[in-house]
């Protein structure tokens, strides 16, 4: 008998790098069945095989760990702005902000749109939702719904240095308050997306110490996810967040150094007690692509690292070491896999809670 949370889903930007972690999630998945695949005209009316496919070369373009499945592979990809919402339930996209901001309120008309890109982040009538965290914003999409005259709605999720400090933030706001945070990150290559990337000669023995626009985007999604809904309008929580934003020599997975000056006194063990409980009714429910634990603490001063954590919980759990407290306020590391939690993946479990909660 069939699921009756099972769904019919389209990926659009599928041929991307956020686009190909969507694939890897959805695959097998035991809910959602990919049914439409989209990305520029570049790619429409190629089989999804020839699409990732380097014409010149014969390379395949595939930058997840798992393989796509051969039906996945000889699935056709039609151009974004001629996707069939018939044939689909939901609207999974990751393309680039200026194309999102065309193609999302299309598909909102009519289906729900979990977006991996910029365009409606900061727009008062979009929650950016972040799993275990603030899926209480979702109740705002009625609004956006009114708003708008759509049937669907569109759910971004928050930039992916955004998300592992706003995982570790959050119990730390609920247990302790937060005045200021201090946040230095070293970002996997991956993050820049595929084209136009990183380029190697620039980042092979090298750190770039700047990303257009990030460090603002981190400031002001904080903000915004750690605050309130009053009514139909956000009330962004007024914690300073000073980000210094770095490329690293790494393929996959954000570090990111913490400081937090808290609101009132913890101890380390306070702090490591509310860090290992965090998220665990919501982990508890089960979802196909929930973790565990949304945070894995290390003892060992060597880890978290990106190349032995960032597939912690399935890519899905934020890995935290280093914690201590001390004259400059609590400080720790952190690592949070960029494409799975914080991209694809989360996207995916976004729509598994509202699915699992009968509310789309
Ligand atoms: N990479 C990450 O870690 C990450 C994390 C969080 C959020 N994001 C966000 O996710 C989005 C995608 O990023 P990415 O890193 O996956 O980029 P990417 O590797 O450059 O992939 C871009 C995708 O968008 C498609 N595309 C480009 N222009 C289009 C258009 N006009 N209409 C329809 N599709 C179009 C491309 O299709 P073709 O192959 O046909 O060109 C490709 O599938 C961005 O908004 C990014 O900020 C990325």
């Amino acid at each position: 008998m069939a699921d009756k949370r099972d769904r019919r889903v389209a990926v659009v930007g599928a041929t991307g790098v956020a686009g190909q972690q969507f694939i890897a999630a959805l695959d097998r998945h035991p809910w959602f069945r990919v049914t439409a695949l989209a990305a520029s005209e570049r790619s429409a009316g190629r089989s999804y095989r020839e699409a990732l496919t380097d014409a010149k070369t014969g390379a395949r373009r595939w930058y997840c760990d798992e393989d796509p499945s051969p039906e996945m592979l000889s699935m056709p990809v039609v151009d974004a702005r001629d996707l069939d919402l018939d044939a689909c339930d939901i609207v999974f996209t990751a393309v680039e902000s200026d194309a999102a901001r065309d193609l999302e309120p299309r598909f909102a008309k009519r289906r729900p749109v979990f977006s991996t890109a910029s365009a409606f982040r900061y727009e008062e009538d979009v929650p950016i939702a972040v799993p275990g965290v603030n899926l209480d914003h979702l109740d705002i999409v009625a609004a956006q719904q009114k708003k708008r005259g759509w049937k669907g709605f569109v759910v971004p999720l928050p930039n992916c240095t955004t998300m592992g400090l706003v995982v570790t933030l959050k119990p730390l706001l609920d247990a302790f308050g937060l005045r200021r945070v201090v946040m230095t990150s070293m970002q996997g290559l991956s993050g820049a997306g595929r084209s136009p990337g990183v380029a190697a000669l620039d980042v092979v023995d090298n750190v770039i110490p700047y990303i257009v626009g990030e460090e603002e985007k981190v400031a002001k999604e904080t903000g915004k996810i750690l605050g309130g809904v009053a009514g139909d309008r956000f009330a962004p929580h007024p914690v300073l967040v000073a980000a210094t934003c770095t490329r690293a020599n790494v393929r996959e997975g954000h570090t990111e150094a913490v400081q937090v000056e808290l609101e009132r006194e913890a101890t380390l063990d306070q702090v490591r007690e509310c860090f290992l409980r965090f998220g665990s009714e919501f982990c508890a429910r089960g979802l196909p692509s929930a973790p565990q634990n949304l945070i894995v603490l290390h003892d060992d001063p060597f880890r978290p690292q990106p190349r032995l954590d960032r597939e912690a919980g399935g890519g899905m759990s934020t890995s935290v070491g280093r914690l201590r407290l001390d004259a400059a306020g609590l400080r720790y590391m952190l690592v949070s896999h960029n494409t799975k939690m914080g991209a694809a993946k989360g996207a995916v479990l976004v729509a598994e809670h509202l699915v699992d909660a009968g509310r789309i």
